[in-house]
């Protein structure tokens, strides 16, 4: 996100966050805002509304925002006032959210901010709270005339997860869909907020080099991997409805694997946008014999023994959630028909990455390909950490003898923005200030997705499938390796 929008170009709001006191709004909102005040990337006249169930006082919860700021922002807290002026408006308000008569007093505090701060009606709900409470917190909004969009404009920010299969999924959007219209919903994957996500349009689309080779005629095989290091840190319950298919393949691996497979839109325009996308979603084939799950047993991962999914605060010790997912699945059109992409994604593995791995095909078995050794090229694209792209080729070994090595070109993000670049949170709370939705997931995208992921479900839960049990600290099971050895390929790690 470059500095170049002056904060007085965007309108005026209140930011109204549900779930002020959780960990998303510590570890990303107010770090995100302390972020894009120090960029000039927020209103001029701006309020935030602290909401929670607990008891504080306005500066209580001020000094708990300063401590997530010092733990969690990108950038250093300086303590100057002039960064800490987005606090300038600010208001903690204490609210259970099944107290209707409690968003009474909310929206007589929302209305004399208006007066104070000149925020002339607009705002930005963000529900940060658990999915439970999604559809009644919209519904009392609506009822106290707060999601109405006449004169002023008003928004709601949804977190994932977005239902936990289709039939849940449609009747939250049904509910939510009463109370604000479609545009004025923003449900966030917060992938789409990365660097490198962004960046995979424009690399696809703004280069002449990568159009005419990305169809099945060149590319031999699409990899798509997510691991993460931790376990499910105190967030049991929540996991305990999830797993990893819910949790990450439904939104954040599908999401990419759109953008990646995705055909050119007629234009930039958000909805030309996500009507490519959601072709993608519909074309999307699997077998869910082609998808293993897994789960971590004790094991050491950073040189630290850690226990077992099981053994997890709030996971039931017979659990068989899975934390780990491998699959391989289709898009069935004609520039993809034939090309697997394998997608895998799980907790306790040997290091955070996640990427995606382009294989193109080799050459015809003459020339230089008749020696078996030599690499296809491949694109890989670091979505994080050190987020960037290089390109594997083969070329020739200086010397005499006739060798050929696989070399690589390399570009770093961090080489064009400095290392410190925005997170995902500021470019997604600063696309809602300023009514642009093209990085949030319209709802027939969600429903597509859901319907691919409970094909999944379903099969499991028939065929009773087991989570097989993987070491902390590992790749997951032998079954993730079967699945892609037996079509004579394998994992990439880089
Ligand atoms: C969240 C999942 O959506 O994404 C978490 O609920 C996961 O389980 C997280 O850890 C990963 O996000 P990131 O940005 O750290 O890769």
């Amino acid at each position: 996100m470059q500095n170049t929008q002056q904060s007085s170009s965007l309108n005026p709001c209140i930011l109204v966050i549900f779930g002020a006191t959780g960990d998303l709004a510590g570890r990303k909102l107010y770090p995100a805002l302390y972020n894009l005040a120090q960029d000039q990337l927020l209103p001029e006249c701006f309020a935030v509304v602290a909401v929670g169930r607990k008891a504080k006082s306005n500066q209580d919860a001020q000094a708990d925002i300063i401590e997530s700021i010092k733990a969690f922002s990108r950038t250093e807290y300086t303590g100057s006032d002039e960064d800490l002026e987005f606090l300038k408006c600010f208001h903690y308000f204490q609210l259970d959210f099944y107290d209707s008569a409690g968003y009474a007093g909310l929206k007589k505090l929302l209305d004399g901010i208006d007066q104070q701060c000149q925020t002339e009606g607009n705002r930005v709900f963000f529900l940060a709270v658990a999915p439970e409470h999604f559809a009644p917190i919209a519904l009392e909004l609506k009822a106290h005339g707060m999601a109405h969009n006449q004169g002023s404009w008003q928004r709601v920010v949804i977190e994932k997860p977005f239902g936990h299969d289709l039939e849940s999924a449609q009747k939250l959007n049904s509910v939510i869909r009463s109370t604000f219209a479609e545009e004025q919903i923003y449900r966030i994957d917060h992938y789409l907020g990365k660097e490198m996500v962004q960046n995979l349009m424009v690399l696809r689309f703004a280069n002449t080099l990568f159009e005419p080779v990305w169809n099945n005629k060149y590319i031999d095989h699409v990899q798509i991997t997510f691991a993460e290091t931790v376990g499910v840190e105190g967030r049991g319950a929540y996991y305990e409805k999830a797993g990893a298919l819910r949790d990450m393949v439904q939104n954040h691996m599908l999401q990419l694997l759109t953008l990646i497979a995705m055909e050119p839109p007629v234009d930039l325009a958000t909805e030309s946008i996500r009507d490519e996308k959601v072709k993608v979603l519909r074309s999307l084939k699997v077998n869910p014999e082609n998808v293993v799950r897994g789960q971590y047993g004790p094991g050491v991962v950073d040189a630290q023994q850690v226990v077992a999914y099981n053994q997890e605060q709030r996971v039931a010790p017979d659990t068989n959630v899975e934390t780990f997912v491998a699959l391989k699945t289709y898009v069935e059109n004609f520039r993809w028909a034939g090309v697997p992409f394998y997608m895998r994604t799980g907790k306790r593995m040997p290091k955070k990455y996640s990427e995606i791995v382009i294989s193109f095909k080799k050459l015809p078995g003459v020339l230089y390909f008749r020696d078996e050794q030599l690499d296809p090229n491949l694109l890989v694209i670091r979505v994080q950490p050190d987020a960037g792209i290089f390109f594997k080729f083969n070329a020739k070994k200086p010397g005499t003898e006739h060798s050929i090595v696989p070399v690589s070109m390399d570009f770093s993000e961090s080489s064009l923005a400095g290392f410190n670049t925005p997170e995902a949170y500021e470019r997604l709370l600063f696309d809602v200030m300023r009514g642009e939705s093209a990085l949030f997931t319209r709802w027939d995208e969600v429903q597509y997705a859901w319907q691919f992921i409970d094909q999944i479900a379903r099969h499991w839960h028939a065929a009773n499938a087991p989570a097989v049990v993987y070491p902390a600290g590992s790749f997951g099971q032998a079954q993730a390796d079967y699945l892609i050895r037996s079509d004579g390929r394998e994992w990439h790690e880089y």
